[in-house]
């Protein structure tokens, strides 16, 4: 079943690695992805923070490094697009870089952080990372130190906006999911919150993800070019 978008559809994009693939940064779960070289439970988890925590802040130091040796790349210039074109599009998004916001998107969604902020487990305060996070960095608001963390979601810990979210996908037309694996829950479950709520649902992937059935539409690709082709007759890009 096709269903045709229009300028003022509720559309609810779901973003993920595959997004900033061609940008350069490494993907999670294919050849070569940051879980190949890294155990998750050593560097993703509230645990691996516990007990090794300078490994944790070594990953994600080089992470954030990597992000001033990529640009934006011609996908996450057209999803800005459509969210200025399209003035009830939101992006949601898996990914902790910051492409989406250096290409200009509007409404946008960072649900498992971002490796440009921090967060002091102490107070709470979130602020920008303007140098290497180490077990020594003190908390600008409450003065602790070795309080620091990333402020990115590990395992086991709850996303961040979900309320947001589950209301996005509660009143959508379109719900498009776009360079992700479909492996990791809630997010691997929104295309079926969403279908089940009446919405008609897209699949952009390089390959079918493990979640491709439940997709009405689905259509395969990198995604610097099947983005373009599946908005192009409804978003100027010029
Ligand atoms: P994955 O690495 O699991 O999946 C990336 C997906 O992008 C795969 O399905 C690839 O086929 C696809 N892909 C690769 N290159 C592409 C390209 N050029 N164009 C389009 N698609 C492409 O990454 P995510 O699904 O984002 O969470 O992973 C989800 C979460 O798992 C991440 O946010 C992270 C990770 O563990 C946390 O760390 C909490």
């Amino acid at each position: 079943m096709l269903s045709k978008l229009r300028l003022n559809s509720k559309v609810v994009i779901l973003t993920g690695a595959g997004v900033s693939a061609e940008s350069g940064l490494s993907t999670f779960r294919e050849n070569n992805g940051l879980w190949e070289s890294h155990k998750v439970e050593d560097v993703a988890t509230p645990e691996a923070f516990s007990c090794n925590p300078d490994l944790v802040h070594k990953f994600y130091n080089l992470r954030r490094s990597q992000l001033s040796q990529v640009i934006p790349n011609k996908a996450h210039f057209f999803l800005s697009k459509v969210t200025h074109q399209m003035p009830n599009a939101w992006l949601v998004t898996q990914n902790v870089d910051d492409l989406h916001q250096r290409a200009g998107s509007k409404r946008l969604l960072q649900m498992h952080g971002s490796l440009l902020e921090k967060r002091c487990i102490a107070c709470n305060a979130i602020s920008d990372v303007n140098v290497d996070l180490s077990v020594e960095s003190q908390c600008h608001s409450c003065g602790c130190s070795g309080v620091l963390r990333p402020n990115i979601v590990w395992f086991g810990e709850e996303p961040f906006h979900l309320r947001k979210i589950h209301f996005l996908l509660s009143q959508c037309d379109f719900f498009i999911s776009i360079g992700t694996s479909g492996a990791v829950y809630p997010a691997a479950g929104f295309a079926g919150l969403a279908a089940s709520n009446g919405a008609h649902t897209v699949e952009l992937n390089l390959v079918p993800s493990d979640v491709s059935s439940v997709f009405a539409e689905k259509y395969y690709g990198a995604a610097t070019e099947v983005v373009p082709e599946y908005f192009t007759d409804i978003v100027d890009f010029e």
